[in-house]
């Protein structure tokens, strides 16, 4: 990234038609005009939006072009809210075949709707890059942790139920305890991990037996559509429904039904605080949210730089800063800020920068329209202020790439300092004293993680003390992240509400509930009557493998 000066020299990053190689191209551009409502693959031919991806192709006058991907449905509120009465409908108020339906036989329809989606692979890995600019590697990594998840997803239930599969008596009482479902779950997901973030929500919603509603993000939707088939196919009628549209509009209406019984969001918390406000009976919503961040690294005086500057930059540039993970503002201890600046701009001079399907490249271009002004105003705000661009091009952009650019020295005054910037700048925060890094976390509006940097086990575990409390998870000598999605992923303040693993999402989607007996002779012989009958799908001592 060292040779780039200017905007032309990011210009010719770009590839002309004929340069992209034909194993990356998609065969033609993919409109889609089914929606997915009540089992039925309904057609659709009101308007659509068409899909530029954050790709562009340069002409022979080298004026540069978005790459169509395709188009989708906008629907309209009608759309949505027959999605909803679909979803109600199905679910029937825990009566419907999907709640009641026994453990293991969702399990099954869960594994063929598996089968169903690996056969798409391909082209849903395909429309991840194009439509988000993901790396090639990246794309395909996030459709086969998605995969891994739904297949950890089901041992846990399994585990889970078995462990449930027995009665216990306490105090003269007989009782078996399960979890049961809640009922109609909105399942709406983030465009930096479209796929793998959704399906971390709607997969534990199905399996543990609601019904889901379910709305593609802004970008990042039209490689759904070849998963539409697979829902329909899989999943019984009205079990997975799809609401397309402007979620301005076709959102609202269906949390005002009252309907909703919860709102899975992995989203800005601003549109999570709306939404929830919207529904009438808000003691009948659970909200399963992973918001806003702006997680922290602190650097201190003995900390290893070379392996701090690589966290860094591996936290705030993977997928070009746009995880909500990432490592959004760096407090460095100004004794170590000159090296570890230095060390800092010579590993992004040497991150690759150009097309997603290229090998060794860090940087692609951004999917949203507006991030690089967005970004350039911030380092303009920080440099109107004092702040100055240290890496040589950081800032350039043109169309979509932009330039990672690192920003010191930033402070309380700048923007940076507390916006969550979602892209390729950073920030960079001297401190004098650990106390300043402290209070930087304290008196943020978030709370999911943080990480530091340093040797001495006294000083590391004076600061994990006290941020533990602040944050959701402390990572010592490595960057922030979400994995391993058998980890509880929470946070603090506005940064999330319940907690999402492999395990604890499945509770966050159930609820649970039991029968209990009097401890007789006579509720034992009742009890056995239905379980060596197998009367019951929820009183039984099955033994799922
Ligand atoms: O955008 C937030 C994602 O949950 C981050 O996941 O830390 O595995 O990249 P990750």
């Amino acid at each position: 990234m060292s040779s780039i000066q200017s905007q032309a020299d990011l210009a010719r990053l770009f590839p002309r038609l004929a340069d992209i190689p034909a194993e990356q191209r998609l065969d033609a551009p993919l409109h889609q005009r089914g929606i997915l409502i009540d089992g039925e693959i309904r057609s659709w031919d009101g308007p659509c939006r068409t899909v530029l991806s954050p790709v562009h192709v340069r002409d022979d006058q080298g004026k540069l072009s978005a790459v169509e991907v395709g188009s989708f449905p906008v629907t309209t509120v009608k759309e949505s809210l027959q999605a909803l009465d679909a979803a109600v409908a199905a679910y029937a108020s825990g009566t419907g075949q999907w709640p009641t339906m026994a453990v293991e036989a969702r399990i099954a329809h869960v594994q063929d709707f598996t089968r169903r989606l690996l056969e798409q692979r391909a082209l849903i890995v395909k429309l991840i890059m194009w439509e988000i600019g993901k790396s090639a590697a990246d794309s395909a990594k996030e459709f086969d942790r998605t995969i891994a998840y739904i297949r950890q997803t089901i041992d846990a239930l399994k585990e889970l139920d078995n462990n449930n599969s027995r009665f216990q008596v306490v105090e003269e009482t007989i009782a078996q305890v399960r979890r049961a479902p809640l009922g109609v779950v909105l399942c709406m997901g983030p465009y930096n991990y479209p796929l793998n973030e959704t399906f971390t929500t709607l997969i534990p919603a199905l399996i543990m037996g609601n019904v889901v509603l379910f709305k593609p993000p802004k970008f990042g939707t039209l490689l759904f559509a070849p998963i539409l088939e697979a829902f329909r196919a899989a999943f019984p009628p009205g079990v997975v429904n799809t609401v397309y549209g402007r979620g301005e509009e076709v959102v609202p209406p269906l949390m005002a039904s009252g309907k909703v019984n919860v709102l899975a969001l992995i989203g800005s918390s601003r549109v999570a605080d709306q939404l929830k406000k919207l529904h009438p009976k808000t003691n009948r919503l659970r909200a399963v949210l992973g918001l806003d961040a702006k997680n922290a690294a602190i650097v201190l005086p003995d900390a290893d730089l070379d392996l701090a500057v690589k966290e860094c930059v591996l936290g705030s540039l993977s997928f070009n800063g746009q995880r909500c993970t990432a490592l959004k503002t760096l407090l460095v201890h100004r004794s170590v800020a000159g090296p570890f600046l230095d060390k800092l701009t010579e590993a992004i001079g040497q991150l690759g920068i150009g097309m997603p399907w290229e090998a060794g490249i860090s940087i692609t271009p951004l999917p949203d329209v507006n991030k690089p002004r967005y970004i350039a105003e911030c380092i303009a705000d920080a440099e109107s202020k004092g702040a100055e661009v240290l890496n040589p091009g950081g800032g350039l952009a043109c169309a979509s790439l932009v330039v990672p650019a690192v920003v010191y020295p930033v402070d309380a005054r700048m923007r940076l300092y507390r916006e969550e910037q979602f892209g390729p700048v950073i920030p960079v925060v001297p401190f004098d004293d650990v106390g300043t890094a402290l209070d930087y976390v304290e008196s943020s509006d978030y709370g999911q993680q943080v990480s530091i940097f340093g040797t001495d086990p006294e000083q590391i575990a004076r600061l994990v003390d006290p941020l533990v409390n602040q944050v959701c998870r402390v990572n010592i000598n490595c960057q922030c992240q979400r994995g391993p999605d058998v980890f509880p992923f929470t946070g603090r303040k506005d940064s999330a509400e319940g907690t999402l693993s492999v395990s604890d999402a499945l509770r966050a989607f159930s609820i649970r509930t039991m029968i209990a007996a009097k401890a007789t002779s006579a509720s034992k012989a009742l009890l056995d009557e239905i379980v060596l009958g197998h009367k019951s799908t929820f009183i039984n001592t099955r033994f799922i493998f």
